[in-house]
């Protein structure tokens, strides 16, 4: 359903990506790993076209960009390609002057162009997903960061996008409250909610991926099934990765 082939961002002299091949289908759970700087929330964010991709090609459903430097992409066509995707950040961006529901039918209306009442009868439905009906009225910042980051899915999912990008989800939030908002995102994956997961909960990885993405510097170093990548990494990378990890 996504194929991105050798993607490369730059900025000025750095070389952020350096060619990436990522392939994902509908329903699955992608993770992607790897150390600070390595590049991962580029990728996401290249994939949702909040940073313009230096070259390479990203090709989700039927719609296909290929980027060059130097060439424009039609406007059209990058709303085409965000239209299928949902972002979900580190640190939630709801908006502040807006209750819960109206954030999460705020997308549908001034993007969409769906009707107020058809927003809000959505909206509902996602709140009550996330387990967030009764704070329908209230406002962001009356909510813990658990709650926001539900209701930041929430919103994303309220653009029925084909794929969810979920960039370090949980790394904001105070340890108590990260069980909730992962709860969430393990019920999506199970509803086949199709997904790409920045994520440093390796043991959440685990479990939730069906597949799972090791990056460092820009390139893909390795990838596999969970069990195969934690249990028998190849690349000596990976492995002294995942030690660091499991000793913390
Ligand atoms: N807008 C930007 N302008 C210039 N350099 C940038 C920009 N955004 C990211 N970079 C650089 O790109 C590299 C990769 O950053 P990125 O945020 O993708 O890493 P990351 O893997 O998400 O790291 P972390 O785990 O800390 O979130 C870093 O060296 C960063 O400084
Ligand atoms: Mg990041």
């Amino acid at each position: 359903m996504i194929q991105v082939t050798n993607l490369v961002k730059r900025f000025g002299d750095q070389v952020v990506l350096q060619g990436i091949d990522v392939q994902v289908d509908r329903g699955e759970v992608l993770a992607i790993i790897g150390p600070s700087g390595s590049g991962k929330s580029t990728f996401l964010r290249c994939l949702n076209l909040l940073e313009k991709p230096t070259s390479g090609t990203i090709q989700l459903q039927n719609s296909v960009l290929t980027f060059q430097e130097k060439k424009k992409i039609p406007n059209r066509e990058m709303r085409q390609l965000r239209g299928k995707t949902g972002m979900v950040f580190q640190s939630f961006h709801l908006f502040p002057h807006m209750t819960v529901r109206q954030n999460v039918m705020e997308g549908p209306i001034q993007v969409k162009g769906i009707s107020a009442s058809k927003a809000k009868s959505l909206a509902d439905v996602l709140l009550k997903q996330v387990g967030l009906h009764d704070k329908r009225n209230a406002y962001p910042d009356q909510l813990s960061g658990g709650q926001q980051q539900r209701v930041a899915i929430a919103r994303a999912l309220a653009m029925e996008p084909e794929v969810l990008l979920l960039d370090e989800p949980t790394s904001a939030l105070d340890p108590e409250l990260v069980g909730e908002v992962l709860t969430t995102i393990r019920q999506l994956a199970t509803g086949q909610q199709t997904m790409i997961i920045v994520t440093h909960e390796l043991a959440f990885a685990r479990e939730v991926a069906d597949r799972i993405i090791f990056i460092d510097e820009g390139q893909i170093v390795e990838e596999g099934k969970p069990s195969e990548l934690f249990e028998r990494p190849q690349k000596e990378r990976t492995k002294q990765f995942l030690e660091r990890f499991t000793q913390l």
